[in-house]
């Protein structure tokens, strides 16, 4: 459904209790009014979410961050000042207002105010903040258009608002602001030179090297094609030479390979079976899921993909945990 009766019938059902999958700018959500446990409840039944995963909080003002938080820190003033509405969560000290179901029983709670405008007036319009984790199975690669959130979630979930293809294409940065310096548990489209310059410092946590990750997120396998996905680089050996050779063996053995590359690095593999992800940061944040997604439509058993530091922090981690790789990170 589009438009301004989609907003409504969101609005509405997340009103009575229920789920509905909602834009934003980063990729399509799953939304159930934050302050109902039992509504958040659902949210992770149909995802198949493990409970101890905690939800972002999406407000459409500053009142409504307010109503979850019980401090706001002058970092996280300064923070929302210049990247809200926009792809930065914020987690800061949690009100009792806010179920355990969201915060998966944390005494914090991630925030962010999407500049998704479809989003914001179902906000609005609910009348509450919306619990939304992205609207894809647990697992899978996150979803950018309502047709994605359609393969995942279909007769899961009574409505799917949609708004055509996400404009950002990356889940939002995660920031942690409870200590002294702001912590990256999630890289985004925010990246860490722009926090550091509005905050001064900032560190970036490497979850899967903790025993208990800061974000609980993080320690499971996430963004997975059904194809086996292989990440080379960024760096190290010379990378498109062991691309080639490894989609040649695997196509000898009959299996149907596919490159994923920026297009700098796309004449190394002319005549392959080779998908593009534009040129840049911007451009892979925007293809990358898709491409994920797109490998299983075309019958692809392997991905190999070819990582480049310009396709920036985000695409890295969500690349390397499709890989099922621990992120490297200094
Ligand atoms: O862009 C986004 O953030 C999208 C759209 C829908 O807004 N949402 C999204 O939600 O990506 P989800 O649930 O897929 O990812 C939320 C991440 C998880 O890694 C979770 O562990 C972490 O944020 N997180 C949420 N609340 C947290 C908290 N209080 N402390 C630490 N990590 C938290
Ligand atoms: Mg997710």
């Amino acid at each position: 459904m589009t438009g301004s009766r989609a907003v409504r019938e969101a609005a509405r059902i997340i009103r009575a209790g229920g789920i509905a999958a909602v834009p934003t700018e980063t990729v399509y959500g799953l939304a159930a009014n934050a302050l109902d446990a039992s509504a958040c409840a659902r949210i992770f039944e149909a995802k198949n979410r493990p409970q101890d995963n905690p939800l972002i909080v999406h407000v459409a003002d500053l009142d409504g961050a307010k109503l979850v938080w019980s401090d706001i820190t002058a970092t996280a003033k300064r923070l929302m000042d210049a990247f809200w509405p926009g792809p930065l969560s914020i987690i800061l000290p949690k009100r009792s207002i806010v179920p355990n179901t969201v915060s998966a029983g944390l005494d914090t709670v991630a925030v962010r105010m999407p500049s998704n405008s479809t989003v914001r007036d179902i906000i609005r319009e609910a009348g509450v903040p919306l619990a939304a984790p992205s609207a894809n199975s647990s697992g899978r690669p996150s979803p950018t258009e309502a047709a994605h959130v359609m393969e995942d979630l279909s007769g899961k979930i009574p409505l799917i608002v949609d708004d055509g293809p996400c404009t950002v294409g990356v889940e939002s940065t995660v920031v942690d602001l409870t200590g002294d310096v702001p912590v990256i548990l999630r890289p985004g489209d925010i990246t860490a030179e722009d926090i550091g310059r509005i905050a001064g410092t900032v560190l970036f946590r490497d979850g899967s090297r903790d025993t208990k990750p800061a974000s609980p997120g993080m320690k499971y396998r996430h963004y997975s094609p059904r194809a086996r996905v292989v990440v080379l680089g960024p760096g190290g050996a010379p990378i498109a030479k062991s691309i080639n050779s490894m989609y040649h063996t695997h196509k000898d053995k009959g299996e149907n390979p596919t490159i994923l590359c920026l297009e700098q690095d796309a004449d190394a593999y002319s005549g392959l079976n080779v998908r593009l992800l534009g040129h840049g940061m911007r451009d892979a944040e925007h293809t990358v899921f898709r491409e994920l997604r797109n490998a299983d439509e075309r019958g692809s058993d392997i991905v190999l993909i070819h990582a480049s530091e310009l396709m920036g922090a985000a695409v890295l981690d969500r690349i390397m945990r499709a890989g099922g790789k621990a992120v490297p990170r200094a």
